[in-house]
């Protein structure tokens, strides 16, 4: 199934497979977006990055790789309020692909509230409307894709916006990790027989049974991406948790509950993990590995920058190989659709 191209393009109706190929160029057009803005130009003493499934991603992800190399805490928030230290020195980037999700929008007026620093991270709505009204400045996205699709557009926009703001300096790893990611997809694309191609393999391996990704370090928002890629490509269950916490918890159901044979368990590793880290992962490895199924995937790359979205891109395919093999066009989300009208044009 998975080697013919014919059967991809029947179930891939509206051509996911052509928005996860753009990634690399999404990040090569966000920084001219984020670069004729007016920003706010004192040093703020925290980032507050808000926004909902797709669009909090890319925060996420920002936050694992960034907050060892800023001087002030950087938060990721997926809720519709601020934390009480959110005042005028937070700088609170907004970001909603569509521009009207509910609790970005609240953040938004609290973060107006609590005069923050507002940025906001949108392709339009009401969320660009609100920032023109009161002046903020927004970094505008081409508008038309699936928010999760816009992940390059989405992290690139927040990595350049720090960066812009003197927060930090991302130019050389982003430039490096966009070439990287370019290379590497084309072992992951449809062309390339199952046999050679890790994603296909993967897939395979995820298709009858339960996945649940482990992450540790920087792996922990790219092990949530694998999930909610799986969740709404594949139209599929999926979770994912953390290394060490694990070790002081799960570890336990995993060793005596008999339904651990229904999971496969992916887990994501770096060679430069430290040795308690390699340690507690062989550890989970061998235990889960007497139930479940289990898979490595080892990040390629220089920089931690690469080898964290060499991981995460490897996911994205995965998880549309994943809707191809379950006859899923991985594209719609009726479900999300229906929660929305239900719960907010009540
Ligand atoms: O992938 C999706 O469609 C969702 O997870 C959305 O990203 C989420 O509902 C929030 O919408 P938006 O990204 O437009 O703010």
């Amino acid at each position: 199934m998975l080697d013919d191209i014919k059967k991809i393009h029947a179930v891939d109706k509206s051509n996911m497979l052509a928005v996860i190929s753009s990634l690399p160029s999404q990040i090569d057009r966000t920084k001219s977006l984020v670069s004729r803005l007016d920003l706010p130009k004192q040093n703020p003493s925290s980032v507050i990055v808000s926004g909902m499934g797709g669009s909090s991603v890319g925060g996420e992800l920002i936050r694992d790789w960034l907050s060892d190399k800023m001087h002030i805490p950087i938060m990721a928030n997926r809720t519709s309020g601020l934390p009480r230290f959110a005042g005028p020195d937070t700088l609170a980037i907004m970001v909603s692909y569509s521009g009207n999700t509910h609790e970005t929008l609240a953040c938004t007026e609290h973060a107006l509230r609590r005069g923050c620093r507002i940025v906001g991270v949108t392709s339009g709505g009401r969320l660009e409307k609100l920032c023109r009204s009161r002046d903020f400045p927004c970094i505008l996205l081409p508008p038309g894709m699936p928010p999760r699709g816009a992940i390059g557009y989405l992290f690139s926009s927040i990595a350049y916006l720090l960066q812009e703001t003197a927060l930090v300096r991302v130019e050389e790893d982003m430039r490096e990790a966009r070439g990287f990611l370019e290379e590497i997809q084309h072992g992951w694309t449809a062309n390339v027989e199952a046999k050679n191609n890790e994603a296909k393999k993967i897939a395979k391996l995820l298709e009858k049974r339960t996945p649940i990704i482990y992450g540790h370090t920087f792996y922990n928002a790219v092990a949530r991406r694998w999930k909610t890629q799986i969740n709404e490509n594949a139209k599929t269950l999926a979770w994912n948790s953390e290394i060490p916490e694990m070790t002081h918890n799960e570890i336990e159901g995993w060793a005596r509950d008999s339904r651990g044979k229904k999971f496969a368990a992916i887990f994501l590793r770096d060679r430069h993990e430290n040795n308690v880290t390699r340690n507690q992962v062989k550890v989970a490895v061998e235990m889960l590995g007497k139930k479940a199924k289990t898979h490595e995937v080892w990040a390629q790359g220089t920089t931690i920058l690469s080898r964290m979205l060499h991981n995460m891109y490897l996911g994205d395919y995965v998880s549309f190989y994943l809707a191809v093999l379950k006859g899923v066009d991985p594209m719609p989300v009726h479900a999300i659709q229906e929660v929305k009208k239900k719960v907010y044009s009540a």
